[in-house]
């Protein structure tokens, strides 16, 4: 599709193995659009960080294509950014150090108003001087996404970004991530085991299959977006009926 975003292409990953090659993902497409979310859910060990990590274009594919905004990706991009689970925050550098790290590395100039309205929305104002380990987990996340957001990439991909994180503080992380999609014109791609997570963040919601290797379904969740959509009869419909899909799988 020329419009998308993101286009991904049957697009296979097999390891080496011992006597034969390991295949974790067999044949997945799917596309994403400008503005538009995602979220990827399926069992442990079914390919899913492999996915994000051939997206961000450190990982090489073994079969098939995928493409930005039309061009193949063969390496990292100034497009596509990645928020990891374990943060990926330097410990010996200020939370201010760590935000600009990518910006630094890119030699870009970040205006000081995009750096405090990032600061703001994400609620991680007057950190500045702290270190990582004098912040929370949930400070630490807000940080790495900080990072990532400022370079302004045109889509962002989150591996299970809040799973370290208590529940009431997660879904705070989730409204604001949510508000900032909602300010800026970026896409995302989210893993998640947590199924609330998923239905309140992503506009689709894809399930990849162990055994299969490759796409399940994508559910439509056009409820996404309401900040109240939690408590809403249509989140609790969709909640059971993935809840039902995933059982299925194992
Ligand atoms: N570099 C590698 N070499 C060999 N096998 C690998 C490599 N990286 C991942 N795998 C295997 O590929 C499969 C998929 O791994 P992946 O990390 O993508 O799973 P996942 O869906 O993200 O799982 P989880 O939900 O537990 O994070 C696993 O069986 C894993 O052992
Ligand atoms: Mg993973």
């Amino acid at each position: 599709m020329s419009n998308s975003l993101l286009c991904v292409e049957s697009l296979s990953k097999y390891f080496p193995g011992l006597n034969k090659p390991k295949k974790v993902l067999e044949d997945v497409s799917f596309t994403l659009s400008s503005w538009d979310s995602l979220a990827i859910m399926g069992p442990s060990g079914c390919g899913k960080t492999t996915l994000l990590l051939i997206i961000a274009g450190l990982l090489q594919s073994s079969r098939g294509s995928i493409t930005i905004d039309g061009e193949p990706i063969n390496g990292p991009t100034r497009k596509i950014g990645l928020v990891l689970q374990e943060y990926g925050l330097f410990p010996w550098k200020t939370v201010e150090a760590n935000i600009l790290l990518g910006a630094r590395f890119q030699k870009l100039k970040i205006p000081e108003k995009r750096l405090s309205e990032f600061k703001s929305v994400l609620g991680i104002e007057g950190l500045d001087h702290l270190y990582p380990h004098q912040l929370s987990g949930g400070q630490r996340q807000r940080v790495a996404l900080a990072r990532a957001l400022i370079l302004r990439p045109a889509l962002l991909l989150l591996d299970e970004p809040f799973a370290a994180i208590d529940a009431i503080t997660r879904e705070r992380l989730q409204d604001r991530l949510l508000a900032v999609f909602g300010h800026r014109q970026f896409s995302f791609i989210i893993v998640t085991h947590n199924i609330e997570e998923a239905i309140f963040l992503g506009k689709r919601i894809l399930i990849l299959n162990n055994k299969a290797c490759g796409l399940c379904t994508i559910l439509e969740n056009p409820g996404v977006g309401d900040l109240h959509y939690r408590t809403k009869p249509g989140f609790f419909e969709l909640s059971t009926r993935l809840r039902n899909l995933l059982e299925g799988l194992d």
